[in-house]
């Protein structure tokens, strides 16, 4: 089984956005998944109810996600997909401690790439792998990315934090699917918006295959912390 936090202390950089997207591109009957809403927000617990259909199944956090996921791994889930608050809380850390890998999005503002150092250093004191999501990102023009996401980069490279190579571009089709309870795939399947959600999971399950020692860590987009 394997857990997938979604993390960072900025709030609105869009966790719960890439959690509900990810977790309905990935659950089929033949790949159970769980998701875990671990913000009293509720965010995530929004959606699905207005999703309706109680697929994938949802449970929700208040100090803890430890019980949750022994329990998730007895039933044969085998991706977990945690929603946490914006903030650094004992759920937050449970969550990152119970992570096979951490994904922490960043709008490409200067605040908000500078808000990810805090959630890196919980990466790495937990010694977790971890990547930073570039999300809601200007739209690339002739595949050539904004000068804000290339400077975006730039930082997080002093950081010498793991930047996914792809962004997830600010798209209504995002938010008008969550507000379906749809994910991308199934709200337009050929649209741009599901194109990227399928790039970054493609992307998620390269750097597990090389977390779990199945395949080389070349061109997956995590680090190892150390
Ligand atoms: N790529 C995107 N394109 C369009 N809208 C987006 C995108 N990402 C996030 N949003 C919208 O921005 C808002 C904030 O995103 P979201 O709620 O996912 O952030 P969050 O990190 O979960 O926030 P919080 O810390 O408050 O829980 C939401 O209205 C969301 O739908
Ligand atoms: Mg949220």
């Amino acid at each position: 089984m394997n857990v997938i936090v979604f993390a960072s202390r900025k709030g609105g950089s869009g966790k719960s956005t890439l959690a509900a997207h990810i977790a309905a591109h990935v659950h089929k009957s033949t790949k159970p998944c769980l998701m875990i809403d671990a913000d009293p927000q509720g965010s995530l617990t929004l959606w699905h109810k207005l999703r309706g259909t109680n697929e994938p199944p949802i449970k929700a956090a208040v100090n803890s996600v430890s019980g949750i996921i022994a329990a998730a791994k007895r039933d044969g889930i085998e991706w977990v997909f945690i929603d946490t608050p914006p903030n650094l809380s004992a759920v937050v850390d449970d969550a990152i401690k119970n992570a096979t890998m951490v994904i922490i999005p960043a709008r490409p503002g200067v605040f908000d790439v500078n808000a990810v150092q805090e959630t890196i250093q919980t990466c790495r004191t937990a010694r977790k792998p971890y990547a930073v999501v570039i999300n809601g990102a200007p739209a690339s023009r002739d595949g050539v990315e904004s000068r804000i996401v290339t400077i975006a980069r730039e930082a997080l490279v002093k950081f010498r934090a793991p930047v996914w190579s792809g962004q997830i571009t600010n798209r209504a089709d995002l938010l008008l699917a969550l507000g379906n309870g749809e994910g991308a795939r199934e709200y337009y399947a050929e649209g741009r918006a599901a194109a990227e959600i399928s790039r970054l999971w493609a992307a998620i399950e390269r750097s597990i295959k090389a977390i779990r020692g199945n395949a080389s860590a070349s061109g997956a987009m995590h680090k190892q912390a150390a």
